[in-house]
């Protein structure tokens, strides 16, 4: 195990924001791990744990040691009646394994597909997209205690999974919390894809696809290909433009607000949700704010999705995560004035 210091970050975020770390260790096992807790006061010291870092704003060089996780690895667990258990290392690309899971003929991640990130990140902010969430084909997953290097497995109900929201995202008790932030490094994570395959139809974009096509029961082959071409129909591809996917949460209200909201605002996109309350869009309420391709710096709201901030200064002249932050605060003030609605950021801010 190495540690590396003064490492910069601007390749290891997908907002491309210039931050460096005082200290990163390259986490490729569970060996990796054990190895640094031996380092002398790597237990008193804050860790950020990183995947791909895709949901992640840097507001300023990173103190505490950061842990890339590049545990590699895939493999099919087994095969039961009802499930294929399939594994993979949390280093692992997120859409090369989906692709994979494809390729092998077990279908189930399709959903997801080109996710930008890491599979060890996937449970962390219960990633999710046309109907379907992480959680819905989560199994167990493998991590580390980072005080104590005690290897521990957890389950779904143990993950505490929300819509974008999992225990790794929140403060851990000594911090006040009773989240795993900072407290542990998951490993490996397995996901049960049933059997029969059933494909998760109903998102509008996907339906549209069906029609457009004449498809009325697709393969898992074609909802992967038909969302590949969504997501790159309306999402930027960080390779290219620098952003970290939705930057606000789509925000959940009681039925009465609403009705409230749409009493005022009839063209607004809302979802029932299975618990009676309703999903509002906020890419539409912030695109009504007439946020799109406005900017901070090189900050900027993407110009085909308002969910989206991007960084339009590239490598050369990246957005700061303040300039990020400042233009993210003025997007919820506006909001909050116009539908009297509080958005909550998605991505981790450090
Ligand atoms: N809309 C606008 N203007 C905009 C953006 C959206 O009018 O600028 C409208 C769309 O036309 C659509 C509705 O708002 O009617 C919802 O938009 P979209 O279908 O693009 O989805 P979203 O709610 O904005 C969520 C997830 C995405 C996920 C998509 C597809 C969150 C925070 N975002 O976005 O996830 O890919 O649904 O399922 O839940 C991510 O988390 O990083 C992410 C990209």
């Amino acid at each position: 195990m190495l540690i590396e210091r003064n490492v910069s970050l601007q390749r290891l975020n997908s907002f491309g924001i210039a931050a460096r770390a005082a200290r990163l260790v390259r986490v490729q096992s569970e060996g990796d791990v054990r190895d640094a807790l031996a380092w002398r006061d790597f237990a008193a010291r804050r860790k950020l744990v990183l995947g791909g870092g895709c949901n992640l704003v840097l507001t300023g060089d990173v103190r505490a040691v950061v842990l890339k996780v590049e545990v590699r690895g895939r493999r099919v667990v087994e095969e039961t009646a009802t499930h294929v258990i399939v594994e993979a290392g949390a280093g692992e690309n997120w859409h090369d394994f989906v692709t994979w899971t494809l390729d092998l003929g077990h279908g189930g991640l399709e959903n997801l597909a080109l996710i930008p990130g890491t599979v060890g990140a996937s449970p962390v902010q219960n990633i999710g997209a046309y109907g379907l969430e992480l959680q819905d084909r989560f199994h167990q997953l493998d991590a580390i205690n980072l005080a104590s290097g005690r290897l521990f497995t957890l389950d779904s109900a143990q993950c505490g999974f929300g819509y974008r929201d999992s225990v790794f995202k929140h403060a851990p008790a000594t911090e006040g919390g009773v989240g795993l932030a900072g407290r542990a490094l998951i490993l490996r994570v397995r996901f049960a894809l049933p059997k029969p395959w059933q494909p998760v139809l109903g998102y509008r974009d996907i339906e549209r696809k069906m029609e457009l096509e004449g498809v009325a029961r697709p393969t898992a082959r074609q909802l992967y290909d038909w969302v590949v071409a969504i997501r790159r129909g309306k999402l930027p591809d960080p390779a290219q433009l620098g952003n970290a996917g939705s930057f606000f949460k789509n925000p959940v209200v009681t039925p009465e607000q609403c009705r409230d909201i749409i009493g005022r605002d009839p063209e607004l996109v809302y979802y029932p949700m299975t618990d009676g309350r309703f999903k509002l869009a906020a890419g539409w309420m912030i695109d009504a704010c007439g946020w799109k391709g406005k900017h901070v710096g090189n900050a900027a709201v993407y110009d085909k999705q308002a969910l989206v901030l991007v960084n339009r200064g590239g490598r050369a002249q990246p957005a700061t995560g303040g300039e990020v932050m400042t233009l993210a605060k003025a997007i919820q003030t506006s909001v909050y004035e116009r539908f009297g609605i509080r958005l909550e950021p998605e991505p981790v801010v450090i």
